[in-house]
């Protein structure tokens, strides 16, 4: 009983948890050094965005989260394993939407027989109800991310990990799934961890922008964004800090140009 109630203390104090994160890599001149002493919290069922210029190393902190790689100095801790979205949906194409979301039930190791009912309850989620037996290629761009999102969310992790999942469709398909997941980061309570070099995308979604500047990347700034859900990318106050996030981003852009 003592354990469990020490388990629960400690996993509701972060979702992740970075402490001075750096990372290199081998290049044709040496070490290069990508992440530079990166170090943020994201607390459970927060919504934090990390912004940042092309480059400037948003994917390799994303993957080190996900433990996909190792930083070269520094820590990262997570509430549990993580999951991923990419801007790819990554979908296995020979199986149908149903059966994609029911292999991560599976690895979760949820029973065959209740695996049928959780995917069509998933897909209900991302109102994607009736795509049950479509294949990948039956579907729309967008309609591949909902399931996308539903195969991420069988994990049932704590926190979802989001490398640009929308930057590939159209403003308005985008529009719709940014409203989709608000409703769902609302609904289920799982934090979130998204990366974007869309400034009003990131201001749109997010309760924290942290920015990042380029080569390396370290943390320029942090907004707290207390616009009320649900925002419209349109909405004046979104387009009014994405504006003074976006010059301090030209300004990052600028200083990095002058090296
Ligand atoms: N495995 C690797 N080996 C060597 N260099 C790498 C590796 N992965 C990333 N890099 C370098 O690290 C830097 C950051 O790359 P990263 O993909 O993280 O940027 P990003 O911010 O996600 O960019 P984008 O917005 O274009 O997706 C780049 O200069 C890239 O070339
Ligand atoms: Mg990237």
């Amino acid at each position: 009983m003592a354990t469990t109630l020490a388990k629960a203390a400690e996993s509701v104090e972060f979702a992740a948890r970075l402490e001075h994160v750096s990372k290199s890599f081998a290049g044709p001149g040496g070490q290069q050094l990508v992440l530079d002493d990166i170090s943020i919290d994201v607390a459970p069922g927060e919504f934090v965005t990390l912004l940042g210029a092309s480059g400037c190393g948003k994917s390799t902190l994303l993957n080190l989260v996900a433990g996909l790689d190792r930083p070269t100095a520094g820590s990262i801790a997570t509430d549990g394993r993580p999951a991923l979205m990419f801007q790819e949906h990554a979908l296995f194409p020979w199986l149908t939407a149903g059966k994609n979301i029911e292999l991560a039930l599976r690895l979760r190791g949820v029973p065959k027989t209740d695996r049928r009912a959780k995917a069509e309850e998933l897909l209900g989620l991302v109102r994607l109800r009736g795509a049950y037996g479509k294949r990948v290629h039956e579907l729309s761009g967008g309609m591949r991310q909902r399931v996308a999102l539903a195969r991420a969310l069988a994990q049932e992790s704590n926190l979802l990990l989001m490398d640009e999942p929308f930057a590939a469709l159209d403003a308005i398909t985008r529009d719709v799934l940014h409203d989709e997941l608000t409703r769902i980061w609302a609904e289920t309570g799982v934090s979130v961890l998204f990366v974007t070099h869309n400034v009003r995308e990131a201001v749109r979604l997010a309760q924290r922008v942290v920015l990042l500047s380029s080569r390396p990347g370290r943390i320029a700034r942090e907004w707290t964004v207390g616009i009320p859900q649900p925002r419209r990318i349109e909405d004046a106050p979104v387009a009014e800090l994405s504006l003074e996030i976006t010059d301090v981003l030209r300004g990052e852009i600028r200083r990095h140009g002058q090296h």
